[in-house]
């Protein structure tokens, strides 16, 4: 895809995802401003970035007007994935008011100029939909408003219906993305950043995993640089314009089976006991919900933005697995 330099804005610019496309837009020669309140990210993520030429970060948050006051009038195109995620331990209004407020904010940015908006949903919305692998157009399935997931599936299915309603009253294009589980490098290390880095710090560290349930809820885990692929196509594409796009990989695999193949994948003298964990021995307090499947139909993505996950997950888990191994390595060495 040949595409000429556009100057881009990313929310949430330090954190996982935000900083993994922060190289992948710098690589491809586009000017970038990113904003990040660093709740959740860090300047770590974007050090080998925060100098370069064509990138900008702002310290803000976004759900103060100033924020959006303060910036440029000319991007081409924004892409918000500042958010907070499902709120397991707590911060369920947090939740609801960033992915909502913060939100709205942006899309309010985005029509002053009529920007285009790339907007980061979930998987989450599908909820428990017996609808599998799940199409974009599919049933949305959401359980007990007193499960505290379900606060992030929501507030993510309204800034979805936002999006959209923007786009019809001030004509301006939004593409919406559903991911599906990323993994990889700049993860988040603690359970905010998935099974994957907590599972590995218990290889790690030899204590036990904790698996929920009986382990064999399945998920379908995309390597970062996969996803990557996706925003960078649908913020690229016109093509891409009003639609909705699962984003994710196909290779479906149990939590128990995710848990031993990083045990396979680590070095001899890290390995981890595994612990099932009942649901009803969850020690959150609060009323608690799986997904048991959770697989996406990726043929819209494939036919419209042309990207499909191409890591295999032994393979991304490897690379993962040797990033969080040498992060706690540093962190050691900078402790002493
Ligand atoms: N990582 C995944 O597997 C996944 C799956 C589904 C959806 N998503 C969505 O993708 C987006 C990025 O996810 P991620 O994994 O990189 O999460 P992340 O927590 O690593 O990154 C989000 C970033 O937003 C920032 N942020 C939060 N509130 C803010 C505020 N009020 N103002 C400014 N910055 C703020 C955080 O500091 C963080 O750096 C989110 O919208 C998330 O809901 C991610």
């Amino acid at each position: 895809m040949i595409v000429t330099q556009k100057k881009i804005l990313v929310t949430g610019v330090a954190g996982f995802l935000g900083s993994n496309l922060l190289s992948k837009l710098l690589n491809e020669g586009h000017q970038v401003v990113g904003i990040d309140n660093l709740s959740m990210g860090s300047m770590k993520n974007i050090g080998d970035n925060i100098n370069h030429k064509n990138f900008d970060f702002v310290e803000k948050d976004i759900l103060e007007e100033s924020t959006i006051n303060e910036l440029d009038s000319d991007f081409d195109v924004i892409i918000h994935l500042a958010a907070f995620k499902i709120p397991r331990y707590g911060n369920a209004v947090a939740t609801l008011q960033i992915n909502s407020k913060g939100s709205e904010n942006m899309l309010e940015f985005a029509r002053r100029n009529k920007t285009k908006f790339v907007l980061a949903s979930t998987s989450d919305v599908y909820g428990m939909s017996p609808d599998i692998p799940f199409k974009e157009d599919g049933n949305l399935v959401l359980g007990d408003s007193k499960v505290p997931r379900w606060a992030y599936a929501v507030s993510k299915l309204f800034d979805e219906h936002l999006a959209l309603a923007y786009m019809e009253d001030y004509d301006f294009p939004v593409v919406m993305l559903r991911f599906f589980g990323s993994y990889g490098p700049h993860q988040h290390l603690s359970w905010w950043g998935g099974p994957q880095s907590v599972f590995i710090d218990c290889i790690l560290n030899n204590t036990t995993i904790p698996i929920h349930g009986d382990g064999q809820q399945t998920r379908t885990f995309t390597f970062v640089q996969d996803t990557v692929a996706g925003i960078y196509a649908a913020a690229m594409k016109p093509e891409a314009n009003g639609e909705i796009f699962n984003i994710g990989a196909n290779e479906e695999i149990t939590i128990l089976q995710l848990a031993e193949m990083l045990n396979e994948i680590a070095d001899e003298t890290d390995k981890a006991d595994i612990k099932l964990i009942p649901y009803d021995e969850i020690s959150t307090g609060r009323k608690y919900q799986d997904v048991m499947r959770r697989v996406p139909d990726t043929s819209k993505a494939e036919r419209i933005l042309g990207v499909k996950a191409k890591t295999l997950m032994r393979e991304g888990l490897r690379i993962t697995y040797e990033w969080q191994k040498e992060v706690r390595k540093a962190e050691k060495a900078e402790a002493l």
